[in-house]
């Protein structure tokens, strides 16, 4: 996730900026960048690769003073990771620069009616947009021309802005991506969040949606984007700064399940166009033709993969199948170039779904990614490569990366059913559902201590079966896979009908059952199936919806969720798995973060 820093005031020097920015890493960069004012001037270094590497260009210049300065490190989303992309960037004049985190969804058409306009670009970027609209609506007074530009903007944005006209001011704005200011005695300070400002303050203003700041000495001027004046409280924070890397959380695995309402917006942010799906990075893509989807995946990648499979074919004609890629690789699969294949991977690295892909490729099949890294090998050998824009996930658990990869393949699902042309009323509501899913998160984050006790209730058993039908097994796959990575329990997955099959011959007061019945289309079937379980005395964990009264009296435990629409249980009942997952490991005594014997990207077979 790109960083923010900016510095105004008092005697800071070039480095002070650089050693703030340093405190950003742990989010995660591909480049990294700074543009300051010294002596009426404008600065500007960048380069690709670690922060090092741009001290290394600064050199002698990291001892100068300055007057005001922005800093950003760069996770890619727009153009690849490279000098030229890396932010800041600056308008023609040379005199304005820009740091920017977030997607601007309109870039490509106020890109076109900048250069109409005689502007010139240097990257692939969108934030580069930016500069240039503040150079086309300057006239002499910065704050103005950022109102100007910013109220042009569509999508997200956290930017900080510095003018050389302007030397004792930063201007800030933000819609939709975080950005704090800390204030001290004679200087005021702007980040991503607070961890790179701890050294210097305790004082913070956290800017709302909307907000615009003027930020000159100490003094803090807050607007909204209509110009209208506005006051913000002052809150003090005594973090420590690992804490404060953290969110305050006492690990990255909560932080970033807390994170579920951003990253949805992200993922979902300019893939959508006046209330319908339209996902820019198909437009290459003649969706209608597709008849045959091969999808190929490994651990939660492949869970979403098989909620992939599922919406696919109920909503549309298409053949699909669903592979772990390290069977896909060694197998004769039946892919050719009628067959799009599609590899689905946080890391964008795996090794068996790159190996399944460049076999796909061979046999002639197109391929599609969604991954969360830009340049990633996969997304490399991909013809068309979808970005999860998630941020990095510093917890080896995948837990906001499956919500991302879960939004993204709702929409893919509902991109091919437009484009076959059998959009419907239900479609709608999926869309609907989905576009509500932010708000619907915060509900159901909000059950956070309810699952922390049921994890107190539980954390001693040494047994656990997930079971569920259709959607819910889906769940019930990535709910056991969870809890075993980080809590070392041992817990199996099962397709509810199958228990009779053999599993249940398991159960009994010490294997307890964690049944995912949402009040869907197989609630019937899943009540006999805990019936069933009750028969042996086991424990039944019932993560349901609404105010079931019927599950509550069948079951030991009930936890509930808002009802959505079928297909989108998987996605608002991710936060319960993960948190009781995360609860059960943490009170257990072990690190979630880095659980035994796994690792963050699998490179090797
Ligand atoms: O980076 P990928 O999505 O390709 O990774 C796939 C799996 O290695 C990954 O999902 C793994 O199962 C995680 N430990 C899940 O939390």
């Amino acid at each position: 996730m790109c960083g923010i820093v900016g510095f105004v005031g008092k005697n800071f020097k070039v480095k002070d900026v650089v050693d703030s920015l340093k405190r950003l890493e742990y989010r995660g960069y591909d480049s990294a960048g700074i543009a300051y004012i010294r002596n009426g001037e404008l600065h500007v270094f960048k380069s690709v690769g670690k922060i090092d590497e741009l001290r290394n260009l600064l050199g002698e210049n990291l001892e100068s003073d300055l007057n005001s300065g922005i800093a950003h490190t760069r996770w890619a989303t727009h153009g690849a990771p490279n000098d030229m992309n890396a932010h800041p960037h600056t308008d023609c004049t040379g005199k304005v620069a820009i740091v920017h985190n977030g997607i601007i969804e309109n870039f490509r058409e106020l890109k076109a009616l900048l250069e109409g306009l005689g502007h010139v670009f240097k990257s692939d970027t969108d934030t580069e947009v930016i500069a240039h609209l503040i150079e086309e609506e300057y006239r002499g007074n910065l704050l103005e021309a950022v109102l100007k530009a910013v109220r042009r903007l569509d999508g997200a944005y956290a930017i900080g802005v510095v003018h050389s006209d302007h030397p004792d001011v930063v201007v800030a704005a933000r819609r939709g991506s975080p950005l704090v200011i800390g204030i001290g005695s004679d200087f005021s300070l702007l980040a991503s969040d607070i961890t790179p400002m701890l050294r210097y303050t305790k004082k913070f203003i956290f800017l709302e949606d909307g907000d615009i700041a003027l930020l000159k000495g100490d003094e803090v001027q807050i607007f909204r984007t209509d110009g209208e004046s506005v006051r913000r409280a002052t809150r003090e924070i005594d973090w420590s700064e690992s804490a404060a890397e953290k969110g305050g959380y006492k690990h990255f695995m909560i932080k970033e399940i807390m994170e579920g309402p951003q990253t949805l917006v992200s993922a979902m942010t300019g893939r959508m166009k006046d209330g319908i799906v339209s996902i820019p990075e198909l437009e290459e893509l003649k969706l209608s033709n597709v008849s045959r989807i091969n999808v190929v995946a490994c651990g939660t990648s492949y869970h979403a993969a098989v909620f992939f499979k599922y919406f696919v074919e109920q909503h549309t004609d298409i053949d699909i199948s669903v592979e772990v890629a390290s069977e896909f690789r060694y197998r004769r699969p039946h892919v050719d170039n009628k067959t799009l294949t599609l590899a689905i991977s946080q890391s964008g690295e795996t090794a068996d779904t790159l190996e399944s892909i460049r076999l796909a490729k061979r046999l002639g099949s197109e391929i599609m990614s969604i991954t969360n890294v830009v340049g990633s090998t996969i997304t490399r050998e991909s013809d068309i490569s979808i970005m999860m824009n998630s941020g990095p996930e510093i917890g080896v658990a995948a837990t906001k990366t499956y919500v991302a990869q879960l939004a993204i393949l709702t929409l893919l699902g509902l991109q091919l059913v437009k484009e076959k042309g059998s959009w419907s009323g239900r479609h709608k509501r999926i869309l609907d559902n989905l576009i509500r899913m932010p708000e619907l998160f915060e509900n159901v984050l909000s059950l956070n201590d309810q699952i922390r006790d049921l994890a107190t209730k539980y954390k001693d058993f040494n047994h656990f079966m997930y079971i569920g039908r259709s959607y819910g097994y889906v769940t019930a796959l990535e709910g056991a896979l969870k809890l075993k990575e980080i809590s070392y329990i041992h817990a199996e997955s099962y397709p509810a009908g199958e228990l009779k099959h053999g599993p249940i011959a398991l159960l009994d007061p010490q294997f307890p059952v964690f049944a995912v019945v949402p009040s869907d289309s197989l609630y019937l079937k899943m009540k006999s199936n805990l019936i069933e379980c009750k028969a042996r005395n086991a424990r039944i964990v019932a993560l349901g919806t609404g105010d079931n009264e019927e599950l509550k009296n069948l079951t030991d435990d009930f936890i509930s969720v808002p009802r959505v629409v079928d297909e989108l249980y998987p996605l608002i009942m991710a936060p319960v798995i993960q948190l009781f997952a995360y609860h059960v490991a943490d009170l257990k005594g072990y690190d979630p973060d880095k659980p035994r014997n796994l690792a963050k990207s699998v490179t090797v077979e």
